[in-house]
């Protein structure tokens, strides 16, 4: 059967990588999560003294650049890859609360879009691949065969978040994750490099009533529609 590439874009904590990452492993396809690079990034500026509270000193992290290595390494535990900085596993630490205040910032930087751009076509290059973000399917890979763009209510995905923090034994209120979740809409669509829209070409889902198996048996189904004919 041929080899795709599937773009997975859509708002933050809509289970873009629930669904991405349960597809590539029945299709045996690699799952680059890339949200988590942008976190990876965030975090490495925060550990090296590029945030004064939420205030970024833009060009100290523009000089650090060429210093941030981002990897992956799949963890047959979770069946997902977990991301590495600089060869440090900081899978956790890049999901926590302070992370996910200061992504948006970082991920509005060209000079960062461009160098993650860069590295995720790299990933997709052979085919064969799901990569779930904001800008799959028009920037990173505009030719994808398969483009989804997912959405929820912003008060369903910050009941997800919440649950999923809790699950992990971090401290989380849903008032503030729910005031995080329509920060980042907000910048995540107005940003001017590659703000989050949808694609022409992609294909809508609301997955705010769908429970995870309905999803990937509706993804499995427009999956097979691009291989078959
Ligand atoms: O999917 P996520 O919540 O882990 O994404 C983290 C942040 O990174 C989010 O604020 C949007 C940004 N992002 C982006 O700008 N482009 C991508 N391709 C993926 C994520």
């Amino acid at each position: 059967m041929k080899r795709i590439t599937i773009a997975i874009d859509g708002f933050s904590s809509c289970g873009k990588s629930t669904m991405a990452k349960d597809l590539a492993k029945k299709l045996g396809y690699v799952y680059v999560d890339s949200g988590a690079m942008y976190r990876a990034v965030t975090l490495y500026a925060m550990e090296h003294g590029c945030f004064d509270g939420l205030q970024l000193n833009v060009e100290k992290l523009r000089n650090m650049m060429q210093d941030i290595h981002i990897s992956f390494q799949f963890n047959p535990e979770t069946g997902k890859p977990d991301t590495y900085l600089n060869n440090t596993h900081v899978e956790n630490q890049i999901r926590n609360m302070e992370v996910s205040e200061r992504v948006s910032i970082v991920a509005a930087l060209d000079f960062v879009r461009t160098e993650m751009v860069a590295q995720q076509q790299a990933f997709g290059k052979e085919k064969g691949v799901v990569m779930d973000g904001r800008d799959i399917g028009t920037t990173v890979f505009p030719d994808a065969e398969l483009k989804i763009f997912l959405t929820a209510s912003p008060e369903i995905r910050a009941q997800r978040r919440y649950e999923e923090l809790k699950a992990k034994g971090q401290e989380a209120s849903f008032d503030d994750i729910l005031a995080n979740v329509k920060e980042r809409d907000y910048i995540d669509q107005h940003r001017e490099v590659s703000p989050l829209v949808q694609a022409e070409d992609a294909i809508l889902l609301d997955n705010s009533n769908l429970t995870i198996e309905q999803q990937n048996e509706w993804l499995m189904k427009e999956y097979l529609k691009r291989v078959e004919d």
